[in-house]
């Protein structure tokens, strides 16, 4: 019997050995099943939805595939994400565009393609897709997001439903703006879309801004906005650690639903259709990271590093968000004797800590190393720093692993540097 540390099926050393590290792997039977919980939980209520799987948390043409042949939709927040998707031969009418930023490129972008709809960010977004839309005699299907005033609890940096964010039309403000819609051609509001934030443990922040967002809903169908749908966003959180508390998505659903309902009877009005868009619960828990062990050094009476060959460049949220994850030597999965406390450190030179205090079985230089639970806002947020090539990453499918994204070469790092002529020699 292997001691190693099998992933979806498969012996993690073997994959390290035939792949190199450090290297992403991402388990498509895990993500079929956590997009099949969301679908199923959704199906069984009978209600009208939809499910956006947020692309910024992982996506290349691989992972486009995936979420079509899923029958989901996806959400986009870039011209870049919008490209891949197309680029993958995706149904541009199940494309939502996100962004709190756009830029006139990145809308005209969307409009060629026909994208199925826009969230629209501001006032000075929904001026520029009115002119776009005009010259381009073009009809477009938007939604407005709106900061429903909600404080969920989650690292500040990733709180975004609050008043005071960036994102989204002040409460306050969002009927003067959207009623100016009704004047506008082209644009065809059909809906409205809050996101309160991400990695979100709790489900009493979700359930108050669907009546936040339902007041608002019923206020803009008196005015005359026809609008059909209500996009909750996505922020459902995972267990990064074993004793993090687990967002039951399987339960919420049911819940969400059956509070929208209530709602919409006590206020007279047809029960929306219900989006969200997900993107950590669905990617996270389907990936995890494989590095080497290198460098083990014990300072004595102070700490043990164990230094891996990677770190804040292929996972930048420790750095970020202080955030925390479990790992497991691939080498010794099932040895009793995890009992050595150590500190995982990446190797970019800073202090770059992946996991601080963890109890390892007996880290080796060259042995795998594997932190869990990757599969989100890893490799999407990778850079080059230290001019790092960024990883691989790999697909598993039953017995099957495939190169989803190529490990990047050295001649790629410098593919786009350009020497101006007065440094020719
Ligand atoms: N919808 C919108 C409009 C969003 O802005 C986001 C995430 C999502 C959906 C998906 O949220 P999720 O289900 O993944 O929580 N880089 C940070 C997370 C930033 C999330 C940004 N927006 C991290 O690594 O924790």
């Amino acid at each position: 019997m292997t001691e190693h540390f099998i992933f979806s099926g498969h012996d993690t050393v073997a994959l390290a050995q035939k792949y190199g590290t450090p290297l992403y792997v991402m388990s498509e039977d895990i993500l079929r099943a956590n997009i099949a919980r969301i679908s199923d939980a959704f199906g069984a209520t009978g209600i009208d939805y939809s499910i956006n799987f947020a692309g910024k948390s992982f996506i290349n043409k691989g992972m486009c595939k995936i979420v079509d042949s899923a029958g989901i939709c996806l959400d986009v927040a870039s011209g870049g994400e919008l490209y891949t998707a197309m680029e993958s031969g995706f149904d541009p009418k199940r494309v939502c565009l996100h962004g709190s930023n756009k830029s006139t490129e990145e809308l005209a972008m969307a409009l060629d393609y026909g994208v199925g709809h826009i969230v629209v960010d501001s006032e000075f977004e929904l001026d520029n897709l009115d002119r776009l839309t005009r010259e381009k005699q073009q009809e477009v299907q938007i939604l407005f997001r709106i900061a429903p005033g909600i404080e969920a609890h989650t690292h500040e940096l990733i709180q975004t439903g609050k008043t005071d964010t960036k994102f989204g039309l002040p409460l306050e403000l969002a009927e003067a703006v959207i009623l100016k819609t009704l004047e506008m051609p082209y644009v065809k509001t059909v809906g409205i879309h809050c996101h309160i934030g991400s990695q979100i443990a709790d489900e009493v922040p979700f359930l108050r801004a669907s009546e936040v967002m339902l007041t608002l809903y019923k206020k803009l169908k008196d005015a005359g906005v026809p609008l059909t749908e209500l996009n909750l966003g996505g922020g459902f959180g995972i267990p990064y650690l074993p004793e993090d508390p687990t967002f039951d998505v399987t339960a919420y659903i049911p819940k969400l639903v059956a509070h929208v309902r209530v709602l919409c009877a006590e206020m007279g009005i047809d029960v929306p259709k219900l989006v969200v868009e997900p993107g950590r619960s669905l990617s996270a828990p389907a990936g995890i990271t494989l590095y080497t062990v290198g460098t083990v050094k014990t300072i004595p009476g102070i700490r043990t590093y164990v230094s891996i060959d990677g770190g804040m460049a292929d996972n930048p949220r420790p750095a970020l968000y202080d955030a925390e994850y479990d790992a497991v030597i691939c080498d010794r999965a099932k040895t009793e004797d995890n009992t050595q406390v150590v500190t995982v450190s990446g190797k970019a030179c800073e202090t770059d800590l992946m996991i601080k205090d963890i109890a390892l079985a007996q880290p080796t230089p060259g042995d795998t190393l594997a932190v869990l639970h990757t599969g989100a806002y890893n490799y999407s947020m990778a850079s080059n720093y230290n001019r790092l090539r960024r990883p691989a990453v790999v697909l598993l499918k039953g017995d099957q692993d495939a190169v989803l994204v190529a490990r990047e070469s050295y001649a790629d790092l410098v593919k786009n540097d350009r020497i101006p002529a007065w440094l020719e020699d």
